[in-house]
């Protein structure tokens, strides 16, 4: 996403995403809003695209926005809930708190069964809004804390997970964001309970570095990592991560003092 950010980044910049993404083998998403037919041209490099619209008060706009989505072939789409009251001000030009709205169950609910497409609810931090997410009909949900562009002083999105992956289970799948940089972040995620993760800063940087290589050129890094740090904590598999294989601050803390 990152959707007004990365347009500065590189010409072209959603479908040099999208060549990265595609390279290497993994979806692509983008924000809204962007130009209206750029995630069908993104689609045309062959990466798969999911689309997530801002929770706009026009609930007509939200619906046309999510229909539209599904009408031009993205594979999920959804609503990134934690800009209901917009983005903070500071290093992205658009704020957005003209045009969302928190938004009732209800209307969450309408928004959802407005497409047949798997429904994506990003910007959840909190075991409450998870469940809110799962009384909607979400099939997924983002454990994101929107890069810290949403609220000041927001726990950050893996220390959110543990008490989320037990509420939910496996009843929908969680995707974690915000502060991922290294391939041990995505091995701690995933041990954490993650189904998934998703890079925003790190993908604006390597198209900062060399459009598309450059993307695919931090993923084969990470990916690397990934690799090297499953080896070293004995997992063949990712099904084999567990929580197990971390050690908290806090455990770590009691063994040192005791
Ligand atoms: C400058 C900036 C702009 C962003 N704009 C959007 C946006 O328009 N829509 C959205 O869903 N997320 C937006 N995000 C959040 C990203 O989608 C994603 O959740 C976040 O960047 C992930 O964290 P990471 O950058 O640490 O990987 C933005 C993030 C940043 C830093």
């Amino acid at each position: 996403m990152l959707t007004a950010a990365i347009s500065t980044v590189c010409k072209d910049a959603f479908i040099e995403l999208a060549r990265g993404a595609n390279a290497s083998g993994i979806p692509a998403s983008i924000g809204y809003p962007a130009g209206p037919d750029t995630h069908v041209k993104m689609q045309e490099t062959g990466a798969p695209v999911f689309r997530i619209i801002k929770p706009l008060r026009d609930m007509e706009k939200l619906v046309e926005s999510l229909k539209g989505s599904q009408a031009d072939g993205c594979f999920a789409t959804g609503i990134d809930t934690d800009s209901v009251a917009g983005l903070k001000p500071g290093g992205d030009s658009a704020h957005f708190d003209d045009i969302c709205s928190p938004l009732s169950i209800d209307k969450l609910k309408e928004a959802r069964q407005s497409v047949d497409i798997p429904f994506i609810i990003k910007g959840i931090i909190t075991v409450e809004d998870a469940q809110a997410a799962m009384e909607i009909g979400a099939d997924a949900i983002v454990v994101s804390n929107h890069a810290g562009y949403s609220q000041d002083y927001c726990i950050s999105s893996l220390e959110a997970l543990p008490a989320i992956k037990s509420a939910v289970g496996d009843k929908m799948k969680l995707i974690l964001d915000s502060g991922i940089r290294r391939g041990s972040d995505v091995v701690k995620a995933l041990a954490l309970g993650a189904d998934a993760v998703l890079i925003g800063r790190m993908a604006l940087w390597g198209l900062l570095l060399g459009e598309n290589e450059g993307l695919s050129w931090v993923l084969k890094l990470m990916s690397d990592e990934i690799k090297r740090n499953m080896i070293l904590v004995g997992a063949q598999k990712v099904s084999d991560l567990n929580r197990d294989m971390l050690i908290s601050l806090d455990s770590l803390g009691e063994r040192i003092l005791s």
